[in-house]
Formats: C-alpha cells, sequence, structure tokens
C-alpha cells in the first residue's frame, strides 16, 4: 500500500488546467515518484489544455496522467473519480473578482454547488473506508484565498481570524471554507485548507492585474488602474505558490487552514512601475480609471504557521516578475489564445467606459 498522500498515490486535481493548479501538476509530474493524476477540469474561459502541454507531451509523466473534461458539480463525473483518488486537491473556482461583479451566479455555482458536490463523494469514500472497502479515506484539500478575511487596513491576518469577504467572489470562496469545516466537524472529513495570497508567474489568464498590465504594455495598449493605484497586495510566484498547497497536502493537520503567504507587499503603483521597466515601456501608457465596487484596499497575511512546519517561499518579486514579463513576451500565441472567445466582450464591458472616463497619470518623481 502507497503513503496516502507521498510517492505512488493517486491525485484529483480539480481545475488543473487553470494557472495555479497547472503549475501543481507540472509540479508533481516532474517529481517522477510514480504518483498519478487526474485531472478534472471544465475548460472554461480560464482553463487550457495547453498548460498541460509539458506533462502530455512526456511519455513518462503521460503514462502516469488523465484529463476529465467536466464540471465539479455534476456528481456523475465526480463519484468514481473521487472513488479512486488518495486525495482530493480541490483547485477548481471561478477566480476573478471582476467577473463576480459582473456576474456573481458561476462563481456560487462552482463554489458552493461544486464543493457540495465533491464534499459528498468524499464523505461516501470515507464512510468506505470506515467500513474496510477500501484501505483509507481520501484526503481533501481546499484552494482558498486570502480574500476571505476582507480587507486589512492594518496588521496580518492569522488563521483563526473571522472571515470578512466583500466581493462576490470572495464571498464564494469563504462558502467552500465553511462548507468543508462543516464536513471534517460534522462528518469527519480529513480536510486541510490553504489560504494563498495574490499569485503571478506563466499561464495566468491576462484578466489579472499583472498579465494584463504585461500584455498591454507590450502590445502598447492602455493600462487602467482602478483608483489612485495605492491598493496593496502580498505578491506570491505561482511555483511558491503550488509548493505551498503540495506541503499542506503532505504535513497540514487534519480541520486546519494554512496562509500561503507572499513574499512582498506592495501598492499596485510600485508593480506597475517594475512591470512597466521589464517590459521597457513608460507612465504614459497608464490611465487611472473609476474604481471597482467594494475594492479591497489592502491583504496582508502572517504566515508564521505554516513556516513553524518548515515552508517558505523562494521567489523573490524582483527576480520573479521580469521573468513573467519575459515569459509573456516569449508566448504570443498563449496570450493570443486566452484572448480569444469571449475576451473582447469582457474586455468591453469591464474596460469600454472606464477608459474612455480614464485620465493620464503623472509619473512618479516627475511631480512639478
Ligand atoms: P484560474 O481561473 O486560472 O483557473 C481555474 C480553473 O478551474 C480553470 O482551469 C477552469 O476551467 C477550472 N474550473 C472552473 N470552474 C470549474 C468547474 N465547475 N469544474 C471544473 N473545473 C472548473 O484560477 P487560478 O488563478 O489558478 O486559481 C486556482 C485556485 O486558487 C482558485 O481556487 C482560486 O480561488 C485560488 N487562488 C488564486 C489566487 C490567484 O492570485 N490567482 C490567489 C489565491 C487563491
Ligand atoms: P487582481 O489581479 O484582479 O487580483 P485581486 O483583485 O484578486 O487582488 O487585482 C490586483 C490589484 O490590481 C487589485 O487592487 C485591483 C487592481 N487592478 C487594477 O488596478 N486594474 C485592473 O485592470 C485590474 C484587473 C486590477
Amino acid at each position: 500500500m502507497t503513503d496516502r498522500v507521498g510517492p505512488g498515490a493517486h491525485l484529483l486535481v480539480t481545475g488543473g488546467a487553470g494557472f495555479i493548479g497547472s503549475e501543481l501538476v507540472r509540479q508533481i509530474m516532474a517529481r517522477r515518484d510514480g504518483t498519478r493524476i487526474t485531472v478534472l477540469d471544465k475548460l472554461t474561459y480560464a482553463g487550457s489544455r495547453a498548460n498541460l502541454a509539458a506533462v502530455e507531451g512526456d511519455p513518462e509523466q503521460a503514462a502516469r496522467f488523465t484529463f476529465v473534461h467536466g464540471d465539479i458539480a455534476d456528481p456523475a463525473v465526480v463519484d468514481p473519480l473521487v472513488a479512486d483518488a488518495d486525495a482530493v486537491l480541490n483547485v477548481a473556482a471561478e477566480t476573478h473578482v471582476d467577473r463576480s461583479i459582473l456576474d456573481p451566479e458561476a462563481f456560487l455555482r462552482t463554489g458552493v454547488i461544486g464543493v457540495h458536490v465533491l464534499l459528498e463523494a468524499v464523505r461516501r469514500e470515507t464512510e468506505r473506508a470506515r467500513a474496510g472497502e477500501r484501505p483509507a479515506a481520501p484526503r481533501f484539500l481546499q484552494v482558498s484565498t486570502d480574500e476571505v478575511y476582507g480587507d486589512i487596513p492594518s496588521g496580518h491576518s492569522v488563521e483563526t481570524d473571522p472571515l470578512a469577504p466583500r466581493s462576490p467572489y470572495a464571498a464564494a470562496k469563504a462558502s467552500s471554507e465553511l462548507l468543508v469545516g462543516a464536513y471534517h466537524v460534522t462528518f469527519g472529513l480529513d480536510v486541510v485548507m490553504t489560504r494563498g495570497s495574490n499569485t503571478y508567474g506563466p499561464h495566468q489568464h491576462p484578466e489579472k492585474l499583472i498579465p494584463l498590465f504585461t500584455t498591454n504594455a507590450l502590445a502598447g495598449e492602455p493600462l487602467p488602474m482602478y483608483g489612485d493605484g495605492m491598493q496593496v497586495r502580498d505578491w506570491l510566484h505561482v511555483s511558491d505558490h503550488a509548493a505551498g498547497i503540495d506541503f499542506v497536502l503532505r504535513h497540514g493537520a487534519s480541520g486546519e487552514a494554512y496562509n500561503v503567504a507572499g513574499a512582498k507587499l506592495l501598492p499596485n503603483r510600485e508593480v506597475i512601475g517594475l512591470l512597466l521597466e521589464a517590459a521597457g515601456r513608460d507612465w504614459s501608457l497608464v490611465r487611472t480609471v473609476p474604481d471597482r465596487p467594494g475594492h479591497d484596499r489592502r491583504y496582508a497575511m502572517d504566515g508564521s504557521k505554516l513556516a513553524a512546519l518548515g515552508w517558505a517561499p523562494h521567489v523573490a518579486f524582483e527576480d520573479g516578475l521580469p521573468a513573467t514579463v519575459a515569459w509573456y513576451r516569449d508566448h504570443p500565441e498563449w496570450v493570443a489564445s486566452a484572448r480569444s472567445g469571449d475576451w473582447h466582450s469582457y474586455y468591453e464591458r469591464q474596460y469600454g467606459a472606464r477608459l474612455a472616463a480614464g485620465r493620464a497619470v503623472e509619473q512618479p518623481g516627475q511631480a512639478g
């Protein structure tokens, strides 16, 4: 019998064709330790099979890999996959705050109904393990976010702080967490949760700040900065975020949540300045545009709970950001594919009126 989540285990990774999920799959498969992975992904606008090309194109990894196109809210798809898994890593979600403001429903469908379907399947398998019908119950890992803590004007969130989500996205993520916690307490499921901070790196859909501003800057298009640009985020490289999830899967205590904090707290203006430098552009592209409704001013997490178990992020923002800009410059086909489908109608809906009302931004250090 294999260690349930160690080498040779069979992991079900939902949302594995997205930004963080595909990095997680690439990292685990590249260890070549016999671990098998099944990805279940709906392939929404945010998911792409191309993100898994490194795995599917490598014969040794491909032999340990299965891709299933389906929805986590569909029990007919989910149940047999969970029955065959040693652990379920729920990475799938609708993930963009601005889209959750335009259309909240899909966020609830995946974040509430989808998570419930997964938990019911894990519950059944847990009961089968108790009846001796399988060697061990599957572990369930829920990938969550620092946005569940809400706006943090000062200090750093710790895991015992109350959840105070303020966007439909964050409310859906907090709802997922509450369900997962309830299934742990009520039905004894073996669960762990990760709360990651703002993540950046290759393969991120261009709707998010860093890839949007990078791809627009490289194309010489305007950069729509919300409000005064002084909102603060804690930036975490995707390789660190995926490593943190994998670490919690293997070392996290059952029923616990862990902050996966970033390496750098920065206001958006500073991120934009570094990004322009890496892209070889200047502030003339930046527009201040009407703010996002309910925009959280600051996220900041205390990462000491996970540090005490022996985990820390490795990639410095000063290194990770220019490497990310270079990746987008070197992958125009990936960018073109991500900017297809509903991209143009989304962009017009989100930015058309905003950019029309936008104003130029004075270059820092050039005042007077
Ligand atoms: P993403 O938008 O890049 O990818 C999401 C993936 O989930 C896509 O492949 C999509 O097709 C799939 N998916 C969506 N709904 C599905 C469904 N109903 N069934 C099956 N698959 C479905 O997201 P990401 O940025 O990689 O985020 C992954 C996870 O990490 C999410 O749970 C997100 O809340 C969390 N998170 C993200 C960040 C960040 O900065 N990106 C930070 C903290 C936490
Ligand atoms: P985003 O990448 O959407 O992540 P989140 O809202 O989950 O933190 O945004 C990061 C920050 O960048 C946030 O303060 C909003 C801001 N932002 C802009 O100023 N303009 C944009 O077009 C986008 C997408 C984000």
